[in-house]
């Protein structure tokens, strides 16, 4: 679990990072002080050397002060935001790139973390360089497994294509046959869904919340909507969660249920949430709905919990994602849910201080019990351009100090090349032995959707990156893309 944490997203001068920092500066460290401030001291002029390779210090620094004073304009932005829309929360800007949310005076912070033995804080540091390039990176992405990667990637099939199935255990996958038998129906041979493939999405998480509001419609009006595991779909919480169904990121725990779940809905994309297992396959078999698996395996980020994810996912096909049922208004005292009795869930202080920070970086619009009855205003939310001359700002600033070449299109990132050929075996998911069943499922629907039928920006998006498909290499990494050009 610690090695999944993603310390580029919250800093560790805060948050989490202060409650362990408390007892890793505990003791005075001078010589490893000294040799850390020699070995700084070497890198820096590696650094320097390397920059002036490509530029010239001059230019260099110019772009720097450049970069530097657009990110100060986009902080005071992003505060104001914060200012107008946080409940109470406010910013702290501490530089061009680091922010500190913090939560009113007096709020009571009685979340135990039981990891780290106290309450949680009532201040989370942020990294919002960082956060604007991973989640503008979500927008161009692929985050549905697919076979493709599994061949370009490197060792694909023996190391990774082993974490995603749960019953290996340990073992990698030695045997590519017995591997392929596994992932067989779940796994396209290239992406199902595009970017910018929907102008509007709705994400709808299973909060206790929705029952105070009567967002149903408003929620069936968007191109597609995102739901998670076990949440009900019926005419008895329509009003509250609507009843459109188009997508639906599922753990383990949730597979016995499906069945039931998804009676009546046979066109709804499951999608996996991070292995797959044998009580997924036996699931899959009897249900005439489309599965994949989920393409990214970090656990854990600024905030916990699927909800996350279904924002990644929702991301890497939409436009717009608005999200109702989430945990963010202040005064919470227990996790809820719509449609069962309270369980005990993860702290919702630092899930609420990420999702203001998100919804002021451009990425979400928080729809909850406290903003319903505001307009549908956005405009003290940083616009598009904004948002996109920032990520540009932060990308060529983290290249001048990486001494990269400032390069600050799409592929910067791409790690790892390959080329998917055509390919002689069908295109449309699923195993040769698929049941009757499964053979009449929608899976045609996603995977052999014609370019021409796509929206116009989704059109031009696969245009002008030559219809390559990015996908993350590492869940836990921002820069390492795997590119797959199509032959
Ligand atoms: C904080 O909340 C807990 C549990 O809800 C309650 O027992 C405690 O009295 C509260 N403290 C303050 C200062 O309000
Ligand atoms: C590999 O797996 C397949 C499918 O389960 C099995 O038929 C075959 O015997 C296995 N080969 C080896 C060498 O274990
Ligand atoms: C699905 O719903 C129909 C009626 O709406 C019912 O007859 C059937 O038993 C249900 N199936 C499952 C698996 O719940
Ligand atoms: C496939 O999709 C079409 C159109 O959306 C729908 O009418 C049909 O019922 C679906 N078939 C199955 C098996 O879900
Ligand atoms: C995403 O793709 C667009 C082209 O549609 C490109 O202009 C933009 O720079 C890309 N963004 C990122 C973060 O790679």
């Amino acid at each position: 679990m610690r090695g999944n944490r993603e310390p580029s997203i919250l800093s560790d001068g805060g948050g989490r990072g202060d409650m362990r920092g408390q007892k890793s500066f505990a003791g005075g460290r001078r010589p490893t002080v000294i040799l850390l401030l020699g070995a700084a001291l070497v890198f820096s002029v590696l650094v320097v050397s390397i920059q002036s390779f490509f530029f010239t210090d001059k230019q260099r620094s110019d772009i720097n002060r450049e970069e530097i004073n657009f990110l100060l304009d986009f902080q005071s932005r992003v505060q104001q935001c914060v200012a107008n829309r946080g409940l109470g929360l406010t910013a702290d800007i501490i530089d061009h790139c680091r922010l500190v949310l913090k939560f009113p005076e007096g709020t009571n912070s009685t979340w135990y973390n039981a990891q780290f033995k106290v309450f949680e804080p009532l201040e989370y540091h942020y990294d919002v360089c960082e956060a604007i390039l991973l989640w503008e990176q979500y927008r161009n992405i692929t985050t549905v497994l697919t076979r493709e990667y599994l061949d370009v990637r490197p060792n694909g099939w023996l190391d990774y294509a082993a974490k995603r199935i749960a019953q290996l255990g340990a073992e990698k996958c030695y045997n590519h046959s017995l591997c392929e038998e596994h992932l067989n129906l779940i796994l396209p041979s290239k992406p199902p869904f595009h970017p910018r493939q929907f102008r509007t999405c709705a994400v709808v998480g299973n909060s206790g919340d929705l029952l105070k509001t009567e967002f149903g419609q408003e929620i069936d009006e968007h191109d597609a909507v995102f739901r998670d595991n076990e949440a009900p779909v019926n005419e008895k919480y329509a009003k509250h969660v609507g009843l459109k169904r188009d997508f639906r990121l599922v753990v383990r725990g949730a597979a016995r249920n499906m069945a039931a779940i998804l009676n009546g809905s046979s066109d709804e994309v499951l999608i996996i949430k991070s292995v797959t297992h044998r009580d997924f396959n036996s699931m899959i078999e009897s249900l005439p709905n489309p599965v994949y698996l989920f393409q990214g395996i970090v656990l854990r980020r600024g905030a916990k919990g699927t909800g996350m994810k279904s924002i990644e996912l929702a991301l890497s096909m939409c436009d717009i994602v608005d999200i109702y049922g989430f945990t963010v208004d202040p005064g919470y005292t227990e996790w809820t849910r719509y449609f069962s009795s309270p369980r005990k869930g993860h702290n919702p202080l630092q899930g609420r201080a990420y999702y203001q920070l998100l919804e002021c970086l451009g990425v979400i619009r928080i729809h909850s019990p406290m903003r319903a009855n505001r307009r549908q205003d956005w405009s003290d939310v940083p616009g598009r351009n904004f948002i996109n001359l920032a990520q540009k700002a932060a990308l060529s600033l983290k290249k001048i100090r990486a001494g990269q070449p400032i390069d600050v299109g799409p592929f910067t990132n791409c790690r790892v090349w390959g080329t998917a050929s055509k390919g002689t075996t069908s295109p449309v998911s699923g195993s040769p032995h698929m049941s009757d069943l499964r053979k009449n499922s929608n899976y045609s629907k996603w995977e052999l959707l014609p370019l021409e039928s796509m929206r116009r920006e989704s059109r031009e998006h696969f245009a002008q990156i030559g219809g390559v498909s990015l996908y993350k290499m590492d869940g836990n990494k921002l820069d390492d893309l795997i590119c797959v050009k199509h032959e």
